[in-house]
């Protein structure tokens, strides 16, 4: 159960609040005084915290109270420390926001709204644990899952794939558009497999002149034609005992689709130009972001080829389709590059999370990186903006790959309102004062939109 330190004074303003607040989902904690206070504090760590700042000895004036609500804040910064004023001490209150109060409440006390505003400071107190916890586990499970970030069902499904397959030797087809992790998926396979100790050997097969292929495949005997000097030994053979990643297979001239087959078929290879079999044992992960099923009708893929590599294929989506990973992802990005630039970048503002998720993402995860790259070596503040993630450069709308799907307008307006109370939320820790200052808007209004969407108590 949860801790509620109350701090008052007034004996009659802690029964009131004593029978009050009895019935709440949290364990009460009373003091009269700062040294009690702060000695509870240490003890038992409360999630909230409500300060009267008007404490002995100088109980006129709110001099005790803040020296009070600086020291629990320096012992646990993420306490939530509500500050009870008498009628009059606006400034105050003000001044107690500023030094990192949660929010403020004023005398007489109004047990409904007070309930209110605890409960909603143990909801954020429980939310941002549990980030700070998931944040941990974030990173953690990228590096189980190889460096592969994602929680959307698909990316889910992806990873519990590698997983069945990476230890067996079958032939794997990995496809999806540009940009959504091919090679990081292949490297994956490869980390997890029994051939880890042995090379990844990669082939871009649409990268290499067609006349070369071949013995940049098999490799070639001496003399076996012009300028071969010496015999050398090909790629599939280099990678004996390990991986041999084909990428972009759908671009492999159809002569040489043949020449892969038979390979396939017998694990056995012949050097241009040599007679001899060379026998090699390697596992086969190809990649593709053609259509592989339109080129075999179009009869630019061998049908037969496809059988051998694509035994089990596994569809990367993308960016756009994985919902919530966008998130994940730059956060991840963010804290990497922060750390490898040395620059003090630590988040997003509200225009730029509202950015980041209605953005339609044709570069996928490479493009986020390296939009995130640029961001955060230009980024003046420690939070990355919508303009220095580039995002306002051609003058928004459709142009520039913002998509709000099938929504109706009142649908965006809610999407956005949503993402933008999240944001100004998390930018200012929860406190409702700031957050609705910086929106533009009453606090009884973000008390109204904290509840319509959801985000209130549970
Ligand atoms: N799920 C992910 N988590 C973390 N990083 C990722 C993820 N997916 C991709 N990346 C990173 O994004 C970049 C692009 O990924 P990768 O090169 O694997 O894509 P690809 O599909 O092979 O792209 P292309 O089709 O352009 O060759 C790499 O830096 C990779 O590490
Ligand atoms: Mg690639």
């Amino acid at each position: 159960m949860e801790n509620l330190l109350i701090v008052d004074d007034n004996e009659d303003v802690l029964t009131q609040l004593k029978w009050g607040l009895a019935s709440e989902l949290y364990t009460l904690h009373l003091a009269t005084r700062v040294d009690q206070a702060l000695e509870v504090f240490g003890k038992v760590s409360p999630g909230v915290v409500t300060l009267d700042l008007g404490l002995p000895p100088h109980a006129d004036t709110s001099e005790e109270g803040f020296r009070c609500l600086a020291e629990m804040l320096k012992i646990n910064p993420a306490a939530k420390v509500i500050v009870v004023t008498g009628n009059d001490e606006r400034e105050n209150a003000l001044q107690a926001i500023k030094l990192g109060a949660f929010d403020f409440f004023r005398k007489p006390i109004d047990l409904d709204e007070l309930r209110v505003i605890i409960r909603r400071a143990f909801h954020l107190h429980a939310i941002e644990r549990e980030n700070t916890e998931q944040k941990g586990a974030a990173e953690a499970a990228a590096m189980d899952n190889y460096g592969i970030v994602g929680a959307c069902p698909a990316m889910r499904g992806v990873l519990n794939l590698i997983g069945k397959v990476a230890a067996s030797d079958v032939p794997i087809l990995v496809s999806g558009e540009s940009g959504t992790g091919k090679e990081l998926v292949a490297r994956a396979i490869h980390a997890g497999s029994l051939r880890r100790k042995g090379p990844m050997v990669c082939i871009n097969c649409g990268a290499i002149p067609e006349n070369l292929i071949e013995s940049e495949l098999f490799g070639h005997e001496k003399g076996a034609f012009t300028g071969a000097v010496s015999t050398v030994q090909g790629k599939v053979e280099y990678a004996s005992g390990g991986t041999l990643f084909l990428d972009e297979i759908g671009e492999l001239p159809v002569n040489l689709q043949v020449k892969l087959l038979r390979f396939l078929q017998e694990m056995v290879i012949q050097r241009v130009g040599g007679r001899k079999d060379i026998p090699v044992n390697v596992r086969i992960v190809a990649a593709t972001n053609i259509d592989i099923a339109a080129a075999i009708a179009a009869g630019t893929f061998r049908e037969d080829l496809y059988y051998r590599i694509g035994v089990v294929n596994i569809h990367l989506p993308p960016l756009r389709e994985r919902e919530g990973d966008v998130h994940l992802l730059a956060d991840y990005f963010l804290g990497r590059i922060a750390a490898e630039l040395g620059k003090n970048v630590s988040g997003f503002s509200p225009d730029a999370l509202v950015g980041l998720e209605t953005y339609s993402w044709p570069g996928n995860i490479r493009e986020l990186e390296n939009r995130l790259r640029r961001a955060v070596l230009l980024a003046d503040s420690s939070l990355v903006t919508s303009a220095e993630l580039g995002f306002e450069e051609n003058g928004g709308g459709q142009h520039n790959g913002f998509s709000f799907g099938d929504r109706t307008l009142k649908e965006a307006r809610a999407m956005v309102e949503k993402k933008m109370i999240v944001a100004a939320l998390a930018k200012h820790e929860g406190n409702i004062v700031k957050a609705s200052e910086a929106l533009g808007i009453s606090r009884p209004t973000m008390y109204d939109l904290i509840r319509k969407h959801g985000l209130g108590e549970r």
